[in-house]
């Protein structure tokens, strides 16, 4: 009988005959596998190191399995069966030994994993960025609220107006230059974008049946004109007071009251001589700056004071013309930029700055 040939196994020294030497040789050289497996086994600490381990014992081409099932050849053929139990049992133990390998491995990384999701409740609290509202909102927010408290309540209009109303009503005359297509966005079917809210104190007026009327309205208005102070789009807060005895002095004090608010205590009136077609007399109002005090800047052109709004005393022709009796009733009326008022309360240089939607605005002018 041929030697059974298992690499550099030694002869058995064993006397017992050639078979039970055969068998001791090959099972003792399995054990020895299996112990090297086991010790491999052990020294596996990853997932590559147990491919590794894997392609060793079981690789198709050149695994420890296969190089043992490939050299039955050499075995005598009575003895096959007994060298192929016993390295299908090795096979087997190698098996099991990887999957057992393969659920520490698991067990590991779920433990990893667990470990790196763990929420650390001690940790500060991450802090939600707030929102913030425009600063046209915010002044139009402060306007209301002084005005609620004075007894005023809110009016609104059309955007989109007719000639009648934006102007016929308010007295403007049919040759005056603020219809022209200079100021005026016209829009199909005569109608027009309205150029400023007072069509809104018309149609306040016709709507309701007598005074006392004390309204504010707010909104987008709307001119052919654009640069670092105007834009094409805008906005607007319209007062109007009509009640019986209202006076210029009613109209001055309402401007104190309410531009002490807007600004700040100190703040000083003061009214010049102008024209509207839809007041009489009519007056540019000025207030005293509100970055320097009075003393001469930037903000106020070194003059001191801000010019911002327009107001009068209603002409009769408007009050008679929305059915308003002139001789027993009289009232004021003013208008103001909104977006110009934004600008000089947060600082802000150049009027487009307010409608480009850039978020990092709302962020600055926040409180
Ligand atoms: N509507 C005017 C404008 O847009 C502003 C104005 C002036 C409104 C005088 C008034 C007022 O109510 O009395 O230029």
């Amino acid at each position: 009988m041929g030697t059974p040939g298992l690499g550099a196994t030694p002869q058995p020294a064993t006397p017992s005959g050639a078979w039970m030497s055969f068998a001791d040789e090959v099972s003792g050289t399995l054990a020895g596998l299996a112990e090297a497996f086991a010790r491999d086994a052990e020294a596996v600490r990853d997932r590559a190191g147990w491919e590794a381990l894997r392609v060793a014992w079981l690789g198709k081409k050149r695994g420890q399995i296969r190089v043992l099932m490939e050299r039955i050849k050499e075995i005598a053929p009575d003895q096959r069966r007994a060298y192929g139990q016993g390295v299908n049992q090795l096979k087997g133990r190698i098996e099991a030994g990887l999957e057992a390998i393969d659920q520490r491995l698991v067990a590991a990384e779920q433990a990893a994993k667990r470990e790196s999701s763990r929420i650390d409740v001690t940790l500060p609290g991450r802090a939600p960025r707030l929102g913030s509202l425009h600063p046209v909102t915010r002044v139009i927010r402060l306007i209301e609220g002084i005005f609620a408290e004075l007894g005023y309540s809110v009016a609104d209009g059309p955007e989109i107006e007719d000639d009648r109303h934006n102007f016929a009503l308010l007295n403007f005359p049919p040759d005056h230059p603020a219809r022209d297509t200079q100021d005026t966005l016209f829009v199909d079917g005569g109608l027009l974008l309205r150029t400023h809210t007072s069509p809104v104190q018309i149609r306040t007026m016709l709507a309701r049946s007598a005074p006392p009327i004390r309204i504010i309205c707010h909104g987008r208005v709307y001119r052919n004109d654009n640069d670092i102070r105007h834009s094409p789009m805008f906005h607007q807060v319209e007062c109007l007071a009509v009640d019986e005895g209202i006076s210029l002095g009613d109209l001055k004090g309402t401007l104190e009251a309410f531009c002490q608010r807007l600004f700040s205590p100190e703040t000083q009136v003061r009214l010049r001589p102008s024209y509207f077609p839809f007041t009489e007399p009519s007056a540019e109002v000025d207030v005293t700056c509100s970055a320097c005090r009075g003393t001469g800047c930037a903000t106020c052109s070194g003059t001191g004071w801000m010019e911002i709004l327009g107001a009068g005393m209603v002409d009769p022709r408007v009050l008679s013309g929305c059915g308003i009796d002139p001789g027993r009733y009289s009232g004021f009326a003013f208008g103001l930029g909104l977006d110009r008022v934004a600008m000089i309360r947060y600082g802000i240089p150049n009027i487009r700055m307010l409608f480009e939607g850039d978020e990092r605005l709302l962020r600055q002018v926040r409180g």
